[in-house]
């Protein structure tokens, strides 16, 4: 992946383990989301109540705001043992029937990128989630007969961060599908002022609200800007992250103050300048960016997309007003909408560049 790391959305492999430090570990303590929030204290304390565990949950959404923290709430709200898996782990139905039949009653069995399940294994999490029910073949060929064992009543909680990808009857399995948005900067503020306390470093609200606006709505992102701008605080000042250490800092890491990157600014660059405001189809954009088009489609796009400086036009990618403002660039005046029915005169004239008109994906 082309994007400097500073602003992935993921995290790599030591940054997941040490995410574990400032992870919040009981529903009080997560930060912003209140709706989200609401829904599930109201599940789980009427689920607690009862006595029962609780129903099965999803949360979608994009990477770094929280699916993996929510998951290890849900268990510590219930006092339920946590069971830990994801979709590209279960290879074979035996695995999954192997974590299955070890569950005990309560258990929150967490299923990590939900969409990447492979098709046999959902079809044993079927009957699991829906009658408690694992059914086992023993045996080959025309002996082979099927077995139906009893399973604890256990809760499952999925996370995935594509919803489009979770097939119809998986999805359907679920009591409460649970949507993560991005974060507001006051909650970023929020995050950054308890993850500051948990790390020890000196954080004021100037600072806290400089590095807020610059982690793209995103929890994971603003934590790490917060431990880079600690670690400059540390080498050029006294150690306090202020405002003006912050802004510092995140100039020197090329992090602009809507939290774009030099990778996002070429993006917009190509597509105010180079394609001078016209739609570009993604495999031309791709290529004058040199990525994959998955990679601009995945990883570049949403956020541009989110903050109104890129749309998806039916014609290709597309800036917008804003981004050329943003670059510092006049916009172009708005061109009228090509009309289907206005007859040969208008074609051409009104439509994209036919250079850069491949369908789109
Ligand atoms: N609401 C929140 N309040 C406080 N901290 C949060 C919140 N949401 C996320 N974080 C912080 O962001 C980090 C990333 O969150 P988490 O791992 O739960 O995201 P995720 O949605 O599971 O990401 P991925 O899709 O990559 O698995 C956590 O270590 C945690 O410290
Ligand atoms: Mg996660």
């Amino acid at each position: 992946m082309g994007r400097e790391e500073l602003l992935a959305p993921t995290a790599d492999p030591v940054e997941a383990a040490e995410e574990t430090t400032l992870r919040p570990h009981r529903l009080d303590e997560f930060v912003g989301q209140a709706r989200l929030k609401e829904h599930l204290e109201i599940l789980l304390g009427a689920a607690r109540a009862r006595g029962q565990a609780v129903d099965h949950i999803l949360f979608a959404g994009p990477p770094g705001l929280g699916k993996t923290s929510l998951s290890g709430i849900v268990a510590a709200e219930m006092e339920a043992g946590l069971r830990i898996t994801s979709g590209p782990a279960l290879e074979r139905a035996g695995d999954l029937a192997a974590i299955l039949t070890n569950l005990d009653d309560g258990d929150v069995l967490f299923v990590d990128e939900g969409h990447r399940l492979p098709r046999a294994v959902e079809e044993v999490l079927y009957p699991a989630m829906e009658d408690f029910q694992l059914d086992i073949v023993i045996g080959k060929g025309p002996s082979a007969r099927s077995i139906r064992l009893d399973l604890p009543r256990f809760t499952l909680v999925g996370a995935t961060t594509r919803t489009g990808l979770i097939t119809g009857p998986l999805r359907d399995r679920f009591g409460f599908v649970a949507r993560l948005d991005y974060y507001a900067t006051a909650d970023l503020e929020a995050i950054l002022t308890r993850a500051a306390r948990i790390l020890g470093v000196p954080l004021d609200a100037g600072g806290a609200f400089e590095i807020a606006r610059r982690s793209r709505g995103t929890p994971r992102i603003a934590n790490r800007l917060l431990k880079r701008v600690r670690d400059y605080a540390q080498v050029r000042s006294d150690g306090a992250i202020t405002t003006a250490t912050a802004e510092a800092a995140l100039a020197l890491f090329d992090v602009d103050e809507r939290g774009l990157d030099k990778l996002d600014r070429a993006l917009l660059v190509s597509l105010c300048e180079t394609f001078a405001g016209a739609p570009v189809g993604l495999a031309t954009l791709a290529v004058t960016l040199g990525e994959e088009p998955d990679t601009v489609e995945d990883v570049y796009e949403p956020f541009l997309i989110k903050e109104g400086f890129l749309q998806r036009t039916p014609r290709g990618r597309q800036a917008t007003a804003a981004a050329f403002r943003h670059l510092g660039l006049e916009p172009p005046p708005p061109t009228p909408e090509p009309r289907p029915a206005a007859g040969p005169r208008s074609r051409g004239e009104t439509g994209g560049p036919s250079l850069f008109g491949e369908p789109e994906v």
